[in-house]
């Protein structure tokens, strides 16, 4: 992969803790990751990749998703980086496992549901998890159910359509609350104490959510644990930056950045100043 541009912040001088964490989602859905990341390690340079053109991972098949976190991984660590999180639920499942196998010496975060979160919190022992159809699909998501929830009710519902909402910015809109009212209402009706986001978009969708579920339910995502499990990596390989504070950002897609940026923009907390195309 090449950029369209130039790659600021590359720097094969730089000592490895100086260098970038690289980050990479099907598009602005590991913004809520990576936000979380921003928060926590506020010294630290970070790379975000949002494959927009392949947007959304749901639809693809396991093979092909493989095919991108391989290409991602490959230009992320061409530039540098000293890590490499995958903040999208259905790459994790897809391709963690033969990320982590094709590259032993670097460190992987994944993302998964946040199940042994909700298994510890549910009174009811009644659990609901929205996710993409790939995601409740795959292999980890029922070794994640069966080792932390396996007494409890889990109900999952593949949600199409919420993905598309978030990456057109349709974060409040009657639309996107009509779709998710069809989603949530299933687990509702099953007396869920717990909806665990199990889809790095839906973040975005929170305060819907809430205003949906109403009060009596807990809502859960992995944006803080995986910001944690972040610094603990790094820290144990000695691999933090010393810097505290001054880290910077560079977004990167292989989408339109015309179309990407606006959205981008509106997502990220701070000044995006551009997003570079990659081919
Ligand atoms: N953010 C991705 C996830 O966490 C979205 C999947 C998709 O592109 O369908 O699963």
């Amino acid at each position: 992969m090449t950029t369209g541009r130039h790659n600021p912040g590359f720097s094969g001088a730089r000592d490895k803790p100086e260098q970038a964490i690289g980050i990479f989602d099907s598009g602005v859905g590991g913004l809520s990751v990576a936000k979380e990341i921003r928060a926590l390690l506020p010294g630290e340079d970070l790379f975000y990749f949002a494959d927009s053109r392949y947007c959304q991972y749901g639809e693809k098949t396991p093979d092909f998703i493989r095919e991108r976190a391989f290409a991602i991984t490959g230009f992320l660590l061409a530039r540098g980086c000293k890590m490499i999180v995958v903040a999208c639920n259905t790459a994790s499942e897809a391709a963690l496992g033969a990320l982590r196998d094709a590259f032993p010496a670097v460190p992987f975060v994944g993302v998964e549901p946040a199940v042994k979160q909700a298994a510890a919190y549910t009174k009811k022992q009644r659990v609901g998890v929205l996710a993409t159809a790939l995601t409740l699909a795959g292999n980890r998501f029922s070794a994640l159910v069966e080792k932390f929830a396996g007494g409890l009710t889990v109900v999952t519902q593949p949600s199409p359509g919420l993905v598309e909402a978030v990456e057109a910015g349709k974060l409040e809109t009657e639309e996107t609350e009509a779709l998710l009212k069809t989603y949530l209402q299933p687990l509702l009706e099953h007396d869920v104490d717990v909806i665990v986001l199990g889809c790095t978009h839906y973040p975005f969708l929170r305060p819907l959510v809430e205003k949906i579920v109403g009060p009596e339910v807990k809502i859960l995502d992995t944006g803080k644990p995986v910001a944690r499990q972040v610094m603990r990596v790094l820290e144990r390989r000695g691999l933090l930056s010393s810097r505290q504070e001054g880290g910077e950002e560079s977004f990167f897609t292989s989408g339109l950045p015309e179309r990407v940026a606006p959205v981008l923009r509106r997502l990220w907390p701070r000044p995006v100043r551009e997003v570079i195309p990659v081919d």
